[in-house]
């Protein structure tokens, strides 16, 4: 395990992700995007995740600043009218897509512990003049909304960055209503990676050295009180040589009983 602590992890992720919130405020659209996020070599490359159809009405700012490793909300069957929760919105993206699938009638909450990401997404959602979507500085671990809030939760490569994965998992829990669905991608392990790396802040900005092997994920998501925990798919990482080829970057789904 890392020899990090956990104040210093936040630290350097809220260091990371303010620094490539404030790129991608500057974007334009012949030169969109930030370098290095998540595992991806660039948000460009976090892009493909999502079709052409999902990106071309997103403000430029928007799309910089993506560095997920999925996309949740194609999976998680949106219904007109639910209510959707983003842990680690980032720029918005995803909260932006789910804006539109549950439309006017619905709700879609970002929560996000970096406030020049939250600033950004706050600017993105004018720039979308969305009525229906809100965002909010807060830890996932303990976020300001009610229990049983959520039709859905969804989360695109945050969860790895948590020093403590099973507060978020609580949380979660919580705010989903009875019956609401978990719909996660994230970095998990098949294997163990080495401890140098594991203890590289540079490995856990960039959503590597944080991740969970897959059954203690798992594990932690059944702890918590979810049913149906799922692995939907699992991909490979760029530039999966040596230890990187431990890493997968997976679509896992789960629900809150209903009683
Ligand atoms: C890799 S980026 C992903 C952003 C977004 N989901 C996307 O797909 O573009 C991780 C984001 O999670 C946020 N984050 C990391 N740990 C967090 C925590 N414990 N609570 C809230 N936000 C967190 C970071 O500030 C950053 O904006």
């Amino acid at each position: 395990m890392t020899q990090l602590d956990s104040d210093q992890i936040k630290g350097v992720v809220k260091e990371r992700y303010g620094s490539l919130a404030r790129t991608a405020s500057e974007a334009s659209g012949d030169d969109c995007c930030g370098t290095d996020c998540c595992s991806t070599a660039s948000s460009e490359e976090a892009l493909t995740l999502y079709s052409s159809a999902e990106t071309q009405d997103l403000p430029a700012e928007a799309l910089a600043a993506s560095a997920g490793c999925g996309n949740p909300t194609a999976l998680a069957s949106m219904q007109p009218g639910e209510t959707v929760v983003d842990f680690g919105s980032g720029g918005g993206i995803d909260c932006f897509l789910s804006a539109k699938a549950v439309g006017p009638s619905g709700r879609v909450i970002g929560i996000d512990m970096t406030e020049d990401m939250v600033n950004l997404a706050r600017a993105n959602a004018r720039r979308l003049k969305l009525s229906n979507t809100e965002f909010h500085l807060s830890d996932m671990e303990d976020t300001p909304l009610d229990e049983n809030t959520a039709d859905i939760l969804i989360s695109n490569c945050v969860i790895n960055l948590a020093p403590d994965k099973d507060p978020v998992f609580r949380e979660a829990f919580r705010i989903l209503k009875p019956g609401g669905r978990l719909m996660v991608s994230d970095m998990v392990l098949v294997d163990d990676i080495p401890e140098d790396q594991a203890a590289d802040t540079s490995n856990w900005v960039a959503c590597l050295a944080g991740a969970e092997k897959r059954e203690v994920y798992l594990g932690k998501m059944r702890d918590a009180g979810f049913d149906g925990v799922e692995v939907l798919s699992e991909t490979p990482i760029s530039g999966d040589e040596g230890w990187r080829s431990s890493i997968r970057s997976m679509n896992i789904k789960a629900v809150k009983p209903a009683s």
